[in-house]
């Protein structure tokens, strides 16, 4: 394309996906944690176009809010799935004469931008991307003469048996000139075995007018794969995690089984990081040098400073650390947690937009939600802030060096004191001094000669 060809990236997405057996539409369903569509319009957005084109069929209103926040996105409606060059005919109306296009499948989630690119600028008024496949099964098979020019592409079921044997097969995806590819689908007709409008009966079009398409080749055919079913899906899901893993590994990370981790966003990781077994880490996680992650955790936006330990079972999400910390087993730190160098959360301690500064220790059993807690402060177990009155949330601030009981109860909004200390079963429902103890429960009393009433053996 030359230079000043704007790029229009049309997205077919209309098809049923009756194999999946779901209610959702077919590119809703998540891979890596994200619908399938998104991932195909993270890769036509590396390829800087001017729009992107998607193109869908059922269910529409649900796949139009998923994707509102995309002011680059140009929505066709294909009423009816007449066939995927229907689907592009009907896409080209919202696309200028001098454009350069190209055309992807919603549903074919993992081609990477640098396979894309040479299709984009191709010299060539049409250029297809095909893979060559040990088995070509399904697929529409490409066609080409000596030169090595596609004369056609023919589906399976037009197929001669000559042409089955080809294993050169047409991954659908394709760049064209805009105006030709106008008047090449402009042409077309459904005199075939599916009675459809095929996209790929432009490239014998091109090739009886001259202007054979280029046939470029996957360098790895495993890209272009397709999630029909669910057993695609999953191997689709393979290959992210196959690709994420490989990532971490190159980077250094100590991983205690590469196939044994899901990447699902960003991670960005210091030295010496070691990660167990059945981690998943999403959206944007940074580990720094050091950092290790016990196995069966799960990292949602987490920022871990250098030396930090997450130990087993734990859930984390929008946590930050800003010197090395302990987590876990069995912690779940929610959006807002903020730990301190040398704060620890224990096992089954629950945590929410709360700050432990450095030091601090919920070494079991709490929940810590709207709260502040002063360097050095110590919460026994089973510590509770009660945040929440029914109606709002309330801030508890616990002072540096304060030592609250177990089993305590603290009522926000609630200070407690620098020094504080509170004793074991407390419910505080007033500010506690600093330095001084505070004890809110019912004094013990023993009753003398007190006795059990007697009662029948039990037979
Ligand atoms: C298509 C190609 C085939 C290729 C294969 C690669 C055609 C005629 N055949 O076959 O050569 O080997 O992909 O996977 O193009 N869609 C619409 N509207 C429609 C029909 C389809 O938007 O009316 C969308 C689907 O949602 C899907 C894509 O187009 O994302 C491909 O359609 P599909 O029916 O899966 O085509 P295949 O038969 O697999
Ligand atoms: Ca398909």
């Amino acid at each position: 394309m030359s230079s000043m060809q704007p790029l229009y990236v049309i997205v077919l997405a209309a098809g049923e996906g009756k194999r999946m057996r779901s209610q959702h539409p077919k590119v809703m369903l998540p891979l890596a944690g994200r619908p399938l569509l998104a991932h195909v319009l993270e890769t036509a957005r590396a390829l800087d176009p001017m729009r992107i084109v998607a193109v869908y069929g059922h269910r529409g209103e649900v796949l139009r809010a998923a994707f509102a926040d995309n002011p680059d996105l140009l929505w066709v409606h294909q009423v009816e799935q007449r066939g995927t060059g229907h689907a592009v005919r009907l896409a080209l109306e919202q696309v200028p004469e001098h454009a350069r296009v190209l055309v992807l499948f919603g549903d074919v989630p993992l081609l990477r931008p640098e396979t894309l690119r040479p299709l984009v600028e191709a010299r060539a008024p049409l250029a297809v991307l095909a893979a060559e496949v040990p088995d070509p099964q399904g697929y529409g098979r490409v066609v080409r003469d000596g030169l090595g020019q596609v004369r056609a592409i023919v589906e399976e079921r037009d197929a001669d048996s000559e042409q089955r044997q080809l294993r050169v097969i047409n991954t659908g995806i394709l760049a064209a000139d805009a105006r030709r590819l106008r008047v090449w689908v402009a042409n077309l007709d459904c005199n075939n075995a599916q009675q459809e409008y095929y996209l790929t009966d432009v490239f014998a079009q091109a090739a009886e007018e001259g202007m054979p398409a280029i046939c470029l080749l996957a360098p790895d055919a495993s890209e272009a794969e397709g999630a029909n079913d669910a057993r695609q899906l999953a191997r689709l899901e393979a290959r992210l995690r196959n690709r994420g893993a490989a990532r971490l590994l190159d980077a250094g990370v100590r991983l205690a089984d590469p196939s044994r981790i899901d990447v699902r966003g960003s991670v960005d990781c210091g030295m010496d990081v070691e990660i167990d077994i059945d981690v998943i880490l999403e959206g944007r996680v940074v580990l720094g040098d050091g950092v290790r992650i016990g196995p069966f955790c799960r990292l949602r936006d987490v920022e871990l400073a250098a030396g930090s330990e997450v130990r087993a079972h734990c859930d984390m999400e929008g946590v930050v650390s800003t010197g090395p910390c302990r987590i876990g087993p069995f912690a779940r730190l929610r959006p807002g947690s903020v730990l301190g160098e040398a704060a620890v959360v224990g096992n089954f301690v629950e945590v929410k937009n709360t700050r432990l500064n450095e030091h601090a220790k919920a070494s079991h059993l709490s929940y810590l939600g709207d709260a502040e807690v002063g360097a050095g402060a110590n919460l026994g177990a089973g510590t509770i802030t009660c945040n929440f009155d029914g109606f709002e949330k309330h801030r508890t601030v616990i002072g540096a060096d304060a030592f609250i009981g177990s089993n305590s109860a603290l009522v926000a909004p609630v200070v407690i004191g620098e020094g504080a200390t509170i004793g074991a079963g407390s419910v505080i429902t007033r500010d506690a001094p600093a330095n001084e103890l505070t004890v809110a429960r019912s004094r013990q009393s023993t009753l003398p000669h007190w006795r059990r009433p007697p009662r029948k053996p039990r037979r």
